[in-house]
Protein backbone atom coordinates (compact mmCIF):
# COMPACT_ATOMS: atom_id res chain seq x y z
CA UNK A 1 0.00 0.00 0.00
CA UNK A 2 1.43 3.31 -0.87
CA UNK A 3 1.39 6.01 1.64
CA UNK A 4 2.40 9.36 1.11
CA UNK A 5 4.19 11.33 3.30
CA UNK A 6 3.56 14.30 5.61
CA UNK A 7 7.31 15.40 4.87
CA UNK A 8 6.59 15.78 0.82
CA UNK A 9 3.82 16.94 0.74
CA UNK A 10 3.35 20.87 2.38
CA UNK A 11 0.30 22.22 4.52
CA UNK A 12 -2.70 24.86 3.66
CA UNK A 13 -2.11 28.42 4.85
CA UNK A 14 -4.67 29.02 6.88
CA UNK A 15 -4.73 31.35 10.08
CA UNK A 16 -5.61 29.85 13.18
CA UNK A 17 -7.36 31.85 15.68
CA UNK A 18 -7.65 29.84 18.91
CA UNK A 19 -3.94 29.66 18.65
CA UNK A 20 -3.18 32.93 20.07
CA UNK A 21 -2.43 33.15 23.52
CA UNK A 22 -4.91 35.91 24.85
CA UNK A 23 -7.49 33.14 23.56
CA UNK A 24 -5.72 30.38 25.07
CA UNK A 25 -5.53 32.00 28.59
CA UNK A 26 -9.23 32.86 28.34
CA UNK A 27 -9.99 29.27 28.25
CA UNK A 28 -7.87 28.67 31.14
CA UNK A 29 -9.43 31.45 33.17
CA UNK A 30 -12.70 30.16 32.11
CA UNK A 31 -12.00 26.99 34.03
CA UNK A 32 -10.59 28.56 36.69
CA UNK A 33 -7.09 28.13 35.63
CA UNK A 34 -4.45 30.98 36.30
CA UNK A 35 -3.67 32.50 32.63
CA UNK A 36 -0.29 32.89 31.60
CA UNK A 37 1.02 36.95 32.33
CA UNK A 38 1.46 38.68 28.59
CA UNK A 39 2.43 42.03 29.58
CA UNK A 40 6.47 41.04 29.59
CA UNK A 41 8.27 38.39 27.70
CA UNK A 42 6.68 35.14 26.86
CA UNK A 43 7.87 31.88 24.75
CA UNK A 44 5.59 30.37 23.04
CA UNK A 45 6.59 26.88 20.67
CA UNK A 46 4.27 26.28 17.60
CA UNK A 47 5.31 22.05 17.42
CA UNK A 48 4.31 21.36 13.48
CA UNK A 49 4.08 24.68 12.20
CA UNK A 50 3.51 24.10 8.44
CA UNK A 51 4.44 27.59 6.62
CA UNK A 52 4.05 29.09 9.95
CA UNK A 53 1.06 31.45 9.03
CA UNK A 54 -0.68 31.90 12.35
CA UNK A 55 3.10 31.77 14.65
CA UNK A 56 3.91 34.76 11.67
CA UNK A 57 0.81 36.48 12.67
CA UNK A 58 1.26 35.95 16.45
CA UNK A 59 4.89 37.16 16.68
CA UNK A 60 3.65 40.90 15.20
CA UNK A 61 0.46 40.87 17.40
CA UNK A 62 2.57 40.12 20.40
CA UNK A 63 6.06 41.88 20.06
CA UNK A 64 6.89 41.50 23.66
CA UNK A 65 6.45 37.38 22.94
CA UNK A 66 9.25 34.90 21.63
CA UNK A 67 7.89 32.65 18.86
CA UNK A 68 10.09 29.44 18.17
CA UNK A 69 7.88 27.30 14.82
CA UNK A 70 9.11 23.44 14.29
CA UNK A 71 8.41 21.32 11.17
CA UNK A 72 10.25 18.83 9.86
CA UNK A 73 9.39 19.42 6.12
CA UNK A 74 12.28 21.90 5.05
CA UNK A 75 10.60 23.69 2.11
CA UNK A 76 7.86 25.29 4.48
CA UNK A 77 10.59 25.89 7.06
CA UNK A 78 12.28 28.55 3.99
CA UNK A 79 8.59 29.72 3.32
CA UNK A 80 7.93 30.67 7.38
CA UNK A 81 11.28 32.08 7.62
CA UNK A 82 11.12 34.44 4.62
CA UNK A 83 8.12 35.38 5.33
CA UNK A 84 9.50 36.37 9.15
CA UNK A 85 11.91 38.22 7.07
CA UNK A 86 9.76 40.16 4.64
CA UNK A 87 7.55 41.17 7.61
CA UNK A 88 10.40 42.29 9.49
CA UNK A 89 9.68 40.50 12.92
CA UNK A 90 12.82 39.88 14.67
CA UNK A 91 11.14 37.52 17.80
CA UNK A 92 10.12 34.34 15.67
CA UNK A 93 12.67 31.64 14.37
CA UNK A 94 11.54 28.34 12.51
CA UNK A 95 13.78 25.71 12.79
CA UNK A 96 13.67 22.59 10.44
CA UNK A 97 13.59 19.79 12.85
CA UNK A 98 12.14 16.22 13.44
CA UNK A 99 10.41 16.28 16.70
CA UNK A 100 11.63 12.84 17.41
CA UNK A 101 14.74 14.49 17.07
CA UNK A 102 14.30 17.38 18.78
CA UNK A 103 16.64 16.80 21.92
CA UNK A 104 19.47 17.45 20.09
CA UNK A 105 18.26 20.85 19.36
CA UNK A 106 19.02 23.57 22.41
CA UNK A 107 15.93 24.58 23.07
CA UNK A 108 14.30 26.19 25.90
CA UNK A 109 10.70 26.18 28.05
CA UNK A 110 7.84 28.19 26.59
CA UNK A 111 5.05 28.86 28.65
CA UNK A 112 2.88 27.52 25.44
CA UNK A 113 3.24 24.86 23.68
CA UNK A 114 0.73 24.34 20.56
CA UNK A 115 0.32 21.42 18.46
CA UNK A 116 -2.46 21.71 15.39
CA UNK A 117 -3.18 18.90 13.17
CA UNK A 118 -0.64 17.29 14.39
CA UNK A 119 -1.38 14.75 17.20
CA UNK A 120 -3.51 12.10 15.26
CA UNK A 121 -1.31 12.37 12.39
CA UNK A 122 1.89 11.03 13.79
CA UNK A 123 3.22 7.20 14.66
CA UNK A 124 3.35 6.00 18.14
CA UNK A 125 7.14 7.06 18.40
CA UNK A 126 7.13 10.09 17.75
CA UNK A 127 3.67 10.94 19.88
CA UNK A 128 5.96 9.77 22.29
CA UNK A 129 8.60 12.40 21.76
CA UNK A 130 6.07 14.98 21.44
CA UNK A 131 4.83 14.01 25.15
CA UNK A 132 8.86 14.25 26.09
CA UNK A 133 9.05 17.52 24.60
CA UNK A 134 6.19 19.07 26.46
CA UNK A 135 7.11 17.24 29.35
CA UNK A 136 10.31 18.78 29.00
CA UNK A 137 9.90 22.42 27.93
CA UNK A 138 6.76 23.72 29.24
CA UNK A 139 7.70 26.01 32.08
CA UNK A 140 5.74 25.37 35.31
CA UNK A 141 2.72 27.83 34.73
CA UNK A 142 2.32 27.02 31.24
CA UNK A 143 -0.59 26.14 28.66
CA UNK A 144 -0.48 23.44 25.87
CA UNK A 145 -2.97 23.16 23.32
CA UNK A 146 -3.74 20.40 20.90
CA UNK A 147 -6.08 19.28 18.73
CA UNK A 148 -6.90 15.95 17.04
CA UNK A 149 -9.19 13.69 15.50
CA UNK A 150 -11.17 11.51 18.29
CA UNK A 151 -13.76 9.31 18.80
CA UNK A 152 -16.45 8.03 18.90
CA UNK A 153 -16.94 10.72 15.70
CA UNK A 154 -13.65 9.42 14.13
CA UNK A 155 -15.30 5.62 14.10
CA UNK A 156 -17.83 6.17 10.98
CA UNK A 157 -15.07 7.90 9.33
CA UNK A 158 -12.10 5.93 9.62
CA UNK A 159 -13.04 3.35 6.72
CA UNK A 160 -12.96 6.53 4.55
CA UNK A 161 -9.37 6.27 4.45
CA UNK A 162 -8.57 2.62 4.22
CA UNK A 163 -10.80 2.90 1.09
CA UNK A 164 -9.05 5.44 -0.54
CA UNK A 165 -5.54 4.29 0.47
CA UNK A 166 -6.49 0.84 -1.08
CA UNK A 167 -7.92 2.91 -4.31
CA UNK A 168 -5.02 4.27 -5.01
CA UNK A 169 -2.32 1.90 -3.79
CA UNK A 170 -0.96 1.17 -7.18
CA UNK A 171 -0.94 4.54 -8.70
CA UNK A 172 2.35 5.97 -8.92
CA UNK A 173 1.54 10.25 -9.61
CA UNK A 174 1.74 12.60 -7.38
CA UNK A 175 0.33 13.21 -3.45
CA UNK A 176 -2.67 15.56 -4.38
CA UNK A 177 -3.58 13.54 -8.10
CA UNK A 178 -3.73 10.35 -6.01
CA UNK A 179 -6.13 12.18 -3.32
CA UNK A 180 -8.51 13.70 -5.95
CA UNK A 181 -9.00 10.29 -7.41
CA UNK A 182 -9.90 9.37 -4.04
CA UNK A 183 -11.91 12.12 -2.89
CA UNK A 184 -13.89 10.90 -7.33
CA UNK A 185 -14.24 7.26 -5.84
CA UNK A 186 -15.50 8.48 -2.40
CA UNK A 187 -17.78 10.70 -4.26
CA UNK A 188 -18.98 7.85 -6.71
CA UNK A 189 -19.56 5.57 -3.98
CA UNK A 190 -21.29 8.04 -2.40
CA UNK A 191 -23.37 9.32 -5.04
CA UNK A 192 -24.71 5.67 -6.00
CA UNK A 193 -25.75 5.07 -2.33
CA UNK A 194 -23.13 2.93 -1.51
CA UNK A 195 -24.37 0.48 1.58
CA UNK A 196 -21.45 2.52 3.73
CA UNK A 197 -23.24 5.47 3.02
CA UNK A 198 -26.24 4.89 3.61
CA UNK A 199 -25.56 3.53 6.63
CA UNK A 200 -23.27 6.08 8.20
CA UNK A 201 -24.53 9.68 7.12
CA UNK A 202 -21.87 10.93 9.26
CA UNK A 203 -19.07 9.83 6.23
CA UNK A 204 -21.64 11.34 3.42
CA UNK A 205 -21.55 14.35 5.65
CA UNK A 206 -18.05 14.56 6.38
CA UNK A 207 -17.27 13.53 2.43
CA UNK A 208 -19.48 16.67 1.11
CA UNK A 209 -17.09 18.77 3.83
CA UNK A 210 -13.94 17.94 2.59
CA UNK A 211 -14.84 18.24 -0.80
CA UNK A 212 -15.04 21.68 0.00
CA UNK A 213 -11.16 22.50 1.21
CA UNK A 214 -8.09 22.50 0.14
CA UNK A 215 -6.84 19.28 -1.54
CA UNK A 216 -3.46 19.85 0.87
CA UNK A 217 -5.61 19.58 3.52
CA UNK A 218 -7.52 16.42 2.24
CA UNK A 219 -4.24 14.79 1.43
CA UNK A 220 -3.14 15.03 5.42
CA UNK A 221 -6.42 14.02 6.43
CA UNK A 222 -6.75 11.03 4.52
CA UNK A 223 -3.34 10.02 2.91
CA UNK A 224 -0.84 10.73 5.51
CA UNK A 225 1.55 8.01 7.16
CA UNK A 226 -0.14 7.30 10.14
CA UNK A 227 -3.68 8.37 10.80
CA UNK A 228 -5.40 7.67 14.57
CA UNK A 229 -8.23 8.89 16.37
CA UNK A 230 -8.14 8.84 20.52
CA UNK A 231 -10.78 8.86 23.09
CA UNK A 232 -10.57 12.22 25.30
CA UNK A 233 -9.52 10.13 28.13
CA UNK A 234 -6.40 8.55 25.84
CA UNK A 235 -5.14 11.94 25.42
CA UNK A 236 -5.79 13.04 28.67
CA UNK A 237 -3.45 9.75 29.93
CA UNK A 238 -1.01 10.52 27.78
CA UNK A 239 -0.47 14.68 28.77
CA UNK A 240 -0.70 13.44 32.70
CA UNK A 241 2.29 11.37 32.12
CA UNK A 242 3.48 14.75 30.76
CA UNK A 243 2.45 15.82 34.15
CA UNK A 244 -0.28 17.56 32.58
CA UNK A 245 -4.39 18.49 33.47
CA UNK A 246 -6.98 19.33 31.43
CA UNK A 247 -8.15 23.16 31.46
CA UNK A 248 -10.80 23.46 28.97
CA UNK A 249 -11.94 23.31 25.32
CA UNK A 250 -10.83 25.98 22.92
CA UNK A 251 -14.38 25.27 21.46
CA UNK A 252 -15.64 27.60 23.73
CA UNK A 253 -19.13 26.43 24.01
CA UNK A 254 -17.84 22.92 25.48
CA UNK A 255 -16.55 24.65 29.05
CA UNK A 256 -20.27 25.54 29.06
CA UNK A 257 -22.74 22.85 30.00
CA UNK A 258 -26.00 24.74 28.48
CA UNK A 259 -24.33 24.53 25.19
CA UNK A 260 -22.20 20.98 25.36
CA UNK A 261 -25.04 18.92 25.10
CA UNK A 262 -29.19 19.25 24.29
CA UNK A 263 -30.85 19.93 27.84
CA UNK A 264 -32.09 16.33 28.08
CA UNK A 265 -28.25 15.29 28.46
CA UNK A 266 -27.41 18.04 31.45
CA UNK A 267 -28.74 16.00 34.22
CA UNK A 268 -26.28 12.68 33.58
CA UNK A 269 -23.87 15.24 32.29
CA UNK A 270 -23.78 16.92 36.01
CA UNK A 271 -23.59 13.42 37.23
CA UNK A 272 -20.05 12.83 35.97
CA UNK A 273 -17.46 12.24 38.63
CA UNK A 274 -14.83 13.49 36.99
CA UNK A 275 -13.69 15.58 34.20
CA UNK A 276 -12.69 13.05 32.46
CA UNK A 277 -15.91 10.99 32.52
CA UNK A 278 -18.16 14.60 32.25
CA UNK A 279 -15.32 14.88 28.86
CA UNK A 280 -16.02 11.67 27.82
CA UNK A 281 -19.78 11.02 28.38
CA UNK A 282 -20.24 15.01 26.30
CA UNK A 283 -18.15 13.09 23.32
CA UNK A 284 -20.27 10.32 23.47
CA UNK A 285 -23.87 12.56 23.24
CA UNK A 286 -22.58 14.78 20.78
CA UNK A 287 -20.73 12.32 18.43
CA UNK A 288 -17.23 14.23 18.83
CA UNK A 289 -14.91 13.50 16.31
CA UNK A 290 -12.59 16.10 16.36
CA UNK A 291 -11.13 18.50 20.08
CA UNK A 292 -8.95 21.33 20.90
CA UNK A 293 -7.99 20.65 24.21
CA UNK A 294 -6.00 23.15 26.51
CA UNK A 295 -3.87 21.28 29.60
CA UNK A 296 -1.96 23.43 31.87
CA UNK A 297 1.28 22.04 34.27
CA UNK A 298 0.31 23.69 36.91
CA UNK A 299 -2.10 22.12 39.03
CA UNK A 300 -3.21 25.20 40.91
CA UNK A 301 -6.52 26.50 40.85
CA UNK A 302 -8.07 29.85 41.59
CA UNK A 303 -10.22 31.11 44.13
CA UNK A 304 -13.96 31.91 43.12
CA UNK A 305 -13.13 35.31 43.78
CA UNK A 306 -9.67 35.34 41.61
CA UNK A 307 -11.55 33.81 38.48
CA UNK A 308 -14.77 36.20 38.50
CA UNK A 309 -11.91 39.24 39.01
CA UNK A 310 -9.51 37.71 36.20
CA UNK A 311 -13.01 37.13 34.16
CA UNK A 312 -14.09 40.56 34.47
CA UNK A 313 -10.88 42.41 33.43
CA UNK A 314 -10.72 40.48 30.40
CA UNK A 315 -11.74 42.85 27.18
CA UNK A 316 -14.19 41.48 24.57
CA UNK A 317 -15.40 43.26 21.04
CA UNK A 318 -16.82 41.87 18.05
CA UNK A 319 -15.49 40.60 14.74
CA UNK A 320 -18.74 42.42 12.84
CA UNK A 321 -20.91 44.99 12.79
CA UNK A 322 -24.20 44.93 14.30
CA UNK A 323 -26.40 44.29 11.07
CA UNK A 324 -24.16 41.48 10.35
CA UNK A 325 -23.94 39.76 13.58
CA UNK A 326 -25.60 36.43 13.62
CA UNK A 327 -27.92 36.25 16.37
CA UNK A 328 -29.01 32.58 15.54
CA UNK A 329 -25.94 30.18 16.54
CA UNK A 330 -25.97 26.24 16.38
CA UNK A 331 -23.84 24.21 18.40
CA UNK A 332 -24.30 20.80 17.18
CA UNK A 333 -27.83 19.90 18.36
CA UNK A 334 -27.88 22.98 20.94
CA UNK A 335 -29.66 26.33 19.32
CA UNK A 336 -28.96 29.56 20.77
CA UNK A 337 -30.60 32.44 20.11
CA UNK A 338 -28.94 35.82 21.32
CA UNK A 339 -32.34 37.15 22.41
CA UNK A 340 -33.33 39.38 24.91
CA UNK A 341 -31.49 42.99 26.35
CA UNK A 342 -28.53 42.13 27.87
CA UNK A 343 -27.53 40.24 24.71
CA UNK A 344 -28.65 42.46 22.30
CA UNK A 345 -27.57 45.51 24.68
CA UNK A 346 -24.13 44.35 24.86
CA UNK A 347 -23.43 43.43 21.20
CA UNK A 348 -24.85 47.27 20.63
CA UNK A 349 -21.63 48.16 22.71
CA UNK A 350 -19.20 46.24 21.83
CA UNK A 351 -19.55 45.78 18.13
CA UNK A 352 -18.21 49.82 18.06
CA UNK A 353 -16.53 50.03 21.91
CA UNK A 354 -14.40 46.88 23.12
CA UNK A 355 -14.70 46.49 26.89
CA UNK A 356 -14.61 44.56 29.78
CA UNK A 357 -17.48 43.18 32.35
CA UNK A 358 -16.03 45.41 35.26
CA UNK A 359 -16.48 48.67 32.67
CA UNK A 360 -19.91 47.44 31.00
CA UNK A 361 -21.39 46.29 34.44
CA UNK A 362 -20.62 50.45 35.60
CA UNK A 363 -22.92 51.72 32.57
CA UNK A 364 -26.50 52.44 33.22
CA UNK A 365 -27.80 50.07 31.10
CA UNK A 366 -26.25 47.36 32.39
CA UNK A 367 -26.06 48.00 36.47
CA UNK A 368 -28.74 46.07 36.96
CA UNK A 369 -27.62 42.97 35.55
CA UNK A 370 -24.87 42.93 38.08
CA UNK A 371 -20.83 41.42 37.45
CA UNK A 372 -21.68 37.80 37.24
CA UNK A 373 -24.82 37.80 34.64
CA UNK A 374 -22.88 39.96 32.27
CA UNK A 375 -20.08 37.56 32.71
CA UNK A 376 -22.00 34.81 32.08
CA UNK A 377 -23.76 36.58 28.98
CA UNK A 378 -20.07 37.53 27.63
CA UNK A 379 -19.51 33.76 28.08
CA UNK A 380 -21.89 32.45 25.98
CA UNK A 381 -21.28 35.38 23.57
CA UNK A 382 -17.83 34.42 23.01
CA UNK A 383 -19.03 30.85 22.28
CA UNK A 384 -20.06 31.72 18.89
CA UNK A 385 -16.98 33.65 18.10
CA UNK A 386 -18.37 36.53 17.05
CA UNK A 387 -17.54 38.19 20.47
CA UNK A 388 -13.56 37.46 21.35
CA UNK A 389 -11.20 38.46 24.02
CA UNK A 390 -8.75 40.85 22.80
CA UNK A 391 -5.72 43.01 24.43
CA UNK A 392 -6.24 44.95 27.72
CA UNK A 393 -5.75 47.57 26.19
CA UNK A 394 -7.91 47.53 22.75
CA UNK A 395 -10.63 49.12 24.80
CA UNK A 396 -12.69 52.14 23.47
CA UNK A 397 -14.11 53.35 20.48
CA UNK A 398 -11.89 54.36 17.60
CA UNK A 399 -12.63 57.24 15.01
CA UNK A 400 -13.48 55.76 12.20
CA UNK A 401 -12.59 57.28 9.05
CA UNK A 402 -14.67 55.76 5.83
CA UNK A 403 -14.08 57.99 3.56
CA UNK A 404 -10.40 58.27 3.43
CA UNK A 405 -9.04 58.81 -0.24
CA UNK A 406 -6.61 55.60 0.66
CA UNK A 407 -6.31 53.28 3.86
CA UNK A 408 -2.52 51.33 5.13
CA UNK A 409 -2.40 48.01 6.51
CA UNK A 410 -1.17 48.34 10.10
CA UNK A 411 0.89 45.22 9.99
CA UNK A 412 3.25 43.76 7.07
CA UNK A 413 2.21 40.72 7.33
CA UNK A 414 -1.03 41.85 6.33
CA UNK A 415 0.44 42.45 3.47
CA UNK A 416 2.68 39.58 2.92
CA UNK A 417 -0.02 37.21 3.14
CA UNK A 418 -1.44 38.96 0.67
CA UNK A 419 1.32 38.72 -1.90
CA UNK A 420 1.86 35.01 -1.19
CA UNK A 421 -2.24 34.17 -1.40
CA UNK A 422 -4.64 36.50 -3.31
CA UNK A 423 -7.11 35.02 -4.32
CA UNK A 424 -5.65 31.37 -3.97
CA UNK A 425 -7.32 30.01 -1.11
CA UNK A 426 -11.09 30.98 -0.06
CA UNK A 427 -9.72 33.04 3.39
CA UNK A 428 -6.93 34.51 4.60
CA UNK A 429 -5.52 35.38 8.10
CA UNK A 430 -5.19 38.99 8.69
CA UNK A 431 -4.12 40.21 12.15
CA UNK A 432 -5.21 43.26 13.78
CA UNK A 433 -2.56 44.48 16.42
CA UNK A 434 -4.84 46.89 18.16
CA UNK A 435 -7.01 44.46 19.11
CA UNK A 436 -4.58 41.82 19.47
CA UNK A 437 -6.56 39.50 17.42
CA UNK A 438 -6.22 37.75 14.09
CA UNK A 439 -9.06 36.76 11.70
CA UNK A 440 -9.73 34.50 8.77
CA UNK A 441 -11.29 37.01 6.48
CA UNK A 442 -13.21 35.96 3.15
CA UNK A 443 -11.04 36.36 -0.21
CA UNK A 444 -13.24 39.50 -1.14
CA UNK A 445 -12.38 41.36 1.97
CA UNK A 446 -9.14 40.50 2.03
CA UNK A 447 -9.20 41.78 -1.77
CA UNK A 448 -10.82 44.81 -1.02
CA UNK A 449 -8.87 45.34 1.64
CA UNK A 450 -5.59 45.43 -0.23
CA UNK A 451 -6.99 47.63 -3.63
CA UNK A 452 -8.46 50.51 -0.33
CA UNK A 453 -4.41 50.19 0.43
CA UNK A 454 -3.26 50.21 -3.41
CA UNK A 455 -5.60 52.31 -5.21
CA UNK A 456 -7.37 55.82 -4.67
CA UNK A 457 -10.74 56.17 -3.65
CA UNK A 458 -12.70 56.41 -7.18
CA UNK A 459 -10.08 53.29 -8.34
CA UNK A 460 -10.67 50.53 -6.17
CA UNK A 461 -13.30 48.90 -8.31
CA UNK A 462 -11.17 48.96 -11.08
CA UNK A 463 -8.15 47.76 -9.66
CA UNK A 464 -10.26 44.77 -7.91
CA UNK A 465 -11.40 44.14 -11.50
CA UNK A 466 -7.58 44.05 -12.80
CA UNK A 467 -6.85 41.85 -10.03
CA UNK A 468 -9.46 39.36 -10.64
CA UNK A 469 -9.06 39.60 -14.29
CA UNK A 470 -5.09 38.94 -13.47
CA UNK A 471 -5.95 35.70 -11.43
CA UNK A 472 -8.40 34.56 -13.82
CA UNK A 473 -11.33 35.26 -11.51
CA UNK A 474 -14.80 36.08 -11.80
CA UNK A 475 -16.82 37.28 -9.22
CA UNK A 476 -20.26 35.74 -9.08
CA UNK A 477 -23.02 38.76 -9.57
CA UNK A 478 -26.85 39.34 -10.40
CA UNK A 479 -27.48 41.32 -12.84
CA UNK A 480 -25.45 44.30 -14.13
CA UNK A 481 -21.64 44.38 -15.76
CA UNK A 482 -19.50 42.68 -13.59
CA UNK A 483 -17.35 46.13 -13.18
CA UNK A 484 -20.65 47.46 -11.59
CA UNK A 485 -21.08 44.07 -9.27
CA UNK A 486 -17.43 44.69 -8.08
CA UNK A 487 -18.31 48.53 -7.62
CA UNK A 488 -21.38 47.39 -5.37
CA UNK A 489 -19.41 44.84 -3.96
CA UNK A 490 -16.49 47.60 -2.83
CA UNK A 491 -19.29 49.79 -1.64
CA UNK A 492 -21.40 47.36 0.57
CA UNK A 493 -17.69 46.63 1.77
CA UNK A 494 -17.00 49.70 3.10
CA UNK A 495 -20.02 50.23 4.93
CA UNK A 496 -20.36 46.31 6.53
CA UNK A 497 -16.47 45.44 6.66
CA UNK A 498 -14.13 48.75 6.55
CA UNK A 499 -15.33 50.08 10.24
CA UNK A 500 -14.80 47.26 11.69
CA UNK A 501 -11.48 46.68 9.94
CA UNK A 502 -10.49 50.38 11.22
CA UNK A 503 -12.22 49.88 14.74
CA UNK A 504 -9.49 46.68 15.11
CA UNK A 505 -6.72 48.01 13.38
CA UNK A 506 -6.44 45.80 10.57
CA UNK A 507 -6.50 49.37 8.38
CA UNK A 508 -6.19 52.97 9.18
CA UNK A 509 -5.84 55.89 6.74
CA UNK A 510 -3.32 56.33 5.07
CA UNK A 511 -1.48 60.44 5.71
C1 LIG B 1 -1.48 18.89 9.41
S1 LIG B 1 -0.07 19.88 9.37
C2 LIG B 1 -0.47 21.22 10.46
C3 LIG B 1 0.36 22.45 10.20
C4 LIG B 1 0.05 23.66 11.09
N1 LIG B 1 0.11 23.34 12.50
C5 LIG B 1 -1.29 24.21 10.73
O1 LIG B 1 -2.24 23.95 11.44
O2 LIG B 1 -1.39 24.89 9.70
C6 LIG B 1 1.06 18.93 10.34
C7 LIG B 1 2.47 19.46 10.24
O3 LIG B 1 3.30 18.68 11.10
C8 LIG B 1 4.54 18.45 10.46
N2 LIG B 1 5.13 17.22 11.06
C9 LIG B 1 4.63 15.97 11.01
N3 LIG B 1 5.44 15.12 11.65
C10 LIG B 1 6.48 15.85 12.13
C11 LIG B 1 7.66 15.54 12.85
N4 LIG B 1 7.93 14.29 13.21
N5 LIG B 1 8.49 16.53 13.17
C12 LIG B 1 8.24 17.81 12.79
N6 LIG B 1 7.16 18.16 12.08
C13 LIG B 1 6.28 17.19 11.75
C14 LIG B 1 4.19 18.32 8.98
O4 LIG B 1 5.27 18.61 8.13
C15 LIG B 1 3.05 19.34 8.84
O5 LIG B 1 3.51 20.59 8.43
Amino acid sequence: MSIVHAKDTPYTWGYYGELSPIFLNYVSALNGHHPVPLEDSFSYCDLGCGFGVTTNGLAQLFPQGQFTGIDFNEDQITTATELAKDCGSTNVEFMALDINHVTDAELPQYDFIVLHGLFSWVDPGTRDNIRKFVADHLKADGLVYVSYNCMPGWAALAPLRDVVLTHTAGMTTDNLIKTQAGLDYLDFMATNNAAFFVDNPPAREFLEEIKSKDIEYVTHELFVDSSKAYYFHQVAAEMRSAGLSYSGSADLHLNFIDLAVPAEFREILLQATSRLEYESRGDFIRNQRFRKDVFKNSRKTMSEEEQLETLSHIVFGTTCMVPEFQTNVAFGDVELNYAGDVFSGLIEVLATTPNSAAELVQMDQFKSYGLDLVIDALKFLSAGGQVVPMRADAKGRTELDIEADRYAFTASFNIQLLKRRLLRQDALGQVAPKAGIGLSVSMADALFALCLVEASKEEVPNWAFQRLLEARQEMKFEGGTETEAIADAVEKFRQTRLPKFLELGILEPAN
